[in-house]
């Protein structure tokens, strides 16, 4: 099997690692892809948002499966025009897409789906700010009505800072939505979908906020475990019954059925599990823990829901232990980070580039914001947390940061439901 990975970061470097696991993958191609990315696949210039360059790309290297990673794409509907042109593709088209692409579109699935998740108001006129934040908050939640890569939200329990966020965003004129805070650890559960077939994958848990003892503004993610040591299965169970079914079936019945991987991030409540947001793609840097411990082949499993033959897949089988993946960014992220910077000691083993590039001399450089993810796998969270901390010891990059708390609060055993 021909395979073509779209996109560019440590999610597309580990998808790539894992489907070059799987013996029934023959080649593997990647668009663009980065630094690392260019050891195990053929990297291609290729723009993920050119549909027309991606089926070009797909018909001139004769793909049997393109796997579309980030959301970007998927909104802007790459995976229809895929279709259209014969490709086996993993990934929602446009419509089911806008469950990321659009809070308000997945607020209303939610309702029609019956699943719990925060109250919510849209604004999309100033005037009618401040009215609305007086509804809301402390803590106040505030969210870009559009596609922001994690970094859209945000949660204060700073009126003012609630405040301007919201601002910002209407004066670039994207609606924004308030919610009232839910309480509860997170849990992300990836689920390979395919219509009203739902595979669960393990849950992991993603650091959203940059600093230690999640201090600092939200982040695309800075580093996650899986799976998790204080779910018990019969909750991760509970998710696939009552969120991840429920919207997949409300999908079908609107007549835009999901194919490719549903992921729920949810806060795990008094309640039970509400949803805090659904996106039409793997997480990133969860993927990188997750695919860690994947035993059964990872292109047969994209392939059978690219090809609407997922129930007749076999049960996923899953290593025993735990992996840690820890993310380096760049200087000053999640503000427009410093990019260029030579990183050295980065070709190990477990190390997943994201925001890399190879320079005009040929030295691999920082390109983005999450510039590394560095895995760690073990027996157990303490063994992959040490595997993780050992071998960033060992990479150098200018100016860089990471958290140092990865995993640390299940691992103290200090997270309860
Ligand atoms: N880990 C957060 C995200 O992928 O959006």
């Amino acid at each position: 099997m021909r395979v073509l990975v779209i996109g560019s970061g440590g999610r597309e470097h580990a998808l790539l690692i894992g489907l070059s696991r799987d013996p029934s993958v023959t080649e593997l191609h990647v668009a663009p892809g980065n630094a690392g990315t260019a050891s195990i696949a053929t990297n291609h210039a290729v723009d993920v948002v050119s549909a027309d360059g991606v089926v070009a790309l797909a018909r001139q290297l004769d793909a049997d499966l393109v796997v579309i990673g980030p959301e970007v794409p998927l909104v802007l509907g790459v995976a229809d025009v895929l279709r259209d042109a014969g490709f086996a593709t993993f990934g929602p088209g446009a419509q089911a897409a806008q469950i990321e692409g659009s809070k308000a579109f997945a607020k209303d699935v939610m309702a029609a789906a019956g699943v719990r998740t925060a109250h919510s108001e849209v604004v999309d006129n100033p005037a009618k700010l401040d009215a609305a934040l007086d509804r809301f908050g402390p803590t106040w939640v505030v969210k870009d009505d559009g596609l922001a890569a994690g970094k859209g939200v945000v949660v204060t329990t700073d009126r003012a800072a609630a405040r301007s966020h919201a601002a910002e965003c209407l004066e670039i004129g994207h609606p924004v939505l308030l919610e009232s805070f839910l309480d509860g650890p997170e849990v992300s559960l990836f689920c390979l979908v395919d219509g009203e077939t739902v595979v669960p994958l393990i849950p992991a848990q993603d650091h959203k906020r940059v600093g230690d003892n999640d201090t600092g503004p939200n982040t695309g993610g800075m580093g996650a475990y899986t799976p998790l040591p204080w779910l018990p299965d019969e909750v991760t169970s509970q998710i696939v019954d009552d969120v991840v079914k429920p919207v997949a079936a409300e999908l079908v019945r609107r007549g835009t059925p999901f194919s490719g991987l549903l992921y729920a991030g949810l806060a795990i409540g008094k309640d039970g599990p509400s949803v805090v947001e659904f996106n039409c793609r793997f997480g990133d840097p969860e993927t990188q823990a997750v695919l860690a411990l994947l035993k059964s082949p990872l292109g047969q499993a994209l392939n059978a829901t690219a090809t609407g033959t997922l129930a007749d897949l076999p049960p996923l089988e899953w290593e025993d232990g735990a992996a840690v993946i820890v993310v380096v960014a760049a200087e000053n992220y999640p503000g427009k980070p410093r990019t260029g910077d030579a990183i050295t000691g980065a070709t190990g083993e477990g190390v997943l580039h994201a925001g890399t590039a190879v320079d005009a001399s040929g030295a691999v450089v920082s390109s983005g914001g999450r510039v590394l993810g560095v895995l760690g796998v073990g027996a157990d969270l303490a063994e992959a947390r040490a595997q993780a901390y050992e071998r960033i010891d060992a990479i150098k990059l200018p100016g860089s940061h990471h958290r140092t708390d990865i995993g640390k609060a299940a691992l103290d055993g200090e997270i309860s439901i």
